[in-house]
């Protein structure tokens, strides 16, 4: 049933997708001879990985504990291909940034949007995935039907994100920001919010899961956005994480990563970001 729901709406997201994504060669990540060891810490064989792991289906924790999800599979397949082992940690979203910036942490995955202000602070690996900003509404809700019917409206976002950055932007907007996706869905689900902006694919994935029942998503997608690995400026480990995304990329295994958690084909992805 999950899966069916993610299929349809992968083949819409991703066919609409390809009409507007130029389409960039796949392989020949550059130079993708690995370099054994950077100077100034690189080449380290273990990086500490920053993920907000509330997510679904790009992070999230398993019964067990353990965390589950695309991007872990994608962040532990790279490490595989380029040498390296994947610790991960857990932080808040609006804390991976700094963490980055301190040094705290080698790397993020968190689903989180390749953006022009972002790369002024941090660096980025190619684009492994494409996604947007959706809007989501109770579903008995009529009257809106675009972004521009939010003005005046309450708007539940997770802090930090691109979709909280977005809400701030609608005129009289009432925005209130919390710390995970899920708790903004679970706020509009309440009725004390009047929609939700985020992730297409994540509140698409609560919607049909039955994790929060009541809620569609309306129109199209807002924005059209890129997830990338984020690094500290600089990073020697960048290189590394890009070789490691060329190799899986040409070997197949992205492929079959991309099958298990959206069970289609993943379309070819631009080498870089369009901003
Ligand atoms: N793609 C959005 C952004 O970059 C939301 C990411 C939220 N990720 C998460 N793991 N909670 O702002």
């Amino acid at each position: 049933m999950v899966r069916v729901t993610r299929f349809r709406f992968l083949r819409q997201f991703l066919v609409g997708l390809v009409c507007v994504v130029m389409i960039a060669a796949c392989g020949g990540g550059g130079d993708t001879s690995t370099p054994a060891g950077d100077a100034a810490g690189g080449g380290s064989d273990r990086l500490v990985v920053a993920t907000e792991p509330a997510f679904p289906p790009f992070e999230f924790q398993a019964e067990d504990g353990s965390l589950a999800g695309f991007d872990i599979d994608l962040m532990n397949a790279i490490g595989e291909a380029a040498g390296f082992e994947v610790e991960f940690q857990s932080l808040p979203f609006d804390g991976i940034i700094p963490a980055l910036q301190s040094n705290t942490v080698d790397a993020a995955i968190s689903g989180m949007t390749i953006t022009a202000a972002r790369l002024e602070t941090v660096d980025f690996s190619r684009p492994y995935i494409a996604a947007g900003l959706a809007i989501a509404v109770q579903e008995s809700n009529t009257d809106i039907n675009s972004i521009d019917d939010l003005e005046g409206k309450r708007i539940a976002v997770q802090i930090g994100t691109t979709g909280a950055e977005t809400a701030n932007g609608i005129a009289n907007a009432q925005v209130s920001t919390f710390d995970s996706a899920p708790l903004a869905l679970q706020e509009l689900a309440n009725g004390n919010a009047d929609a939700v902006i985020n992730d297409a694919p994540v509140t698409l994935d609560a919607i049909a899961s039955g994790n929060i029942p009541g809620l569609k998503v309306i129109g199209e997608l807002v924005t059209e956005e890129y997830y990338g690995i984020a690094l500290p400026k600089g990073s020697p480990n960048l290189e590394r994480v890009n070789s490691g995304m060329a190799t899986i990329i040409e070997n197949g295994t992205y492929a079959e990563i991309f099958q298990t958690w959206f069970g289609a084909e993943p379309p070819e992805l631009p080498e870089e970001a369009p901003l």
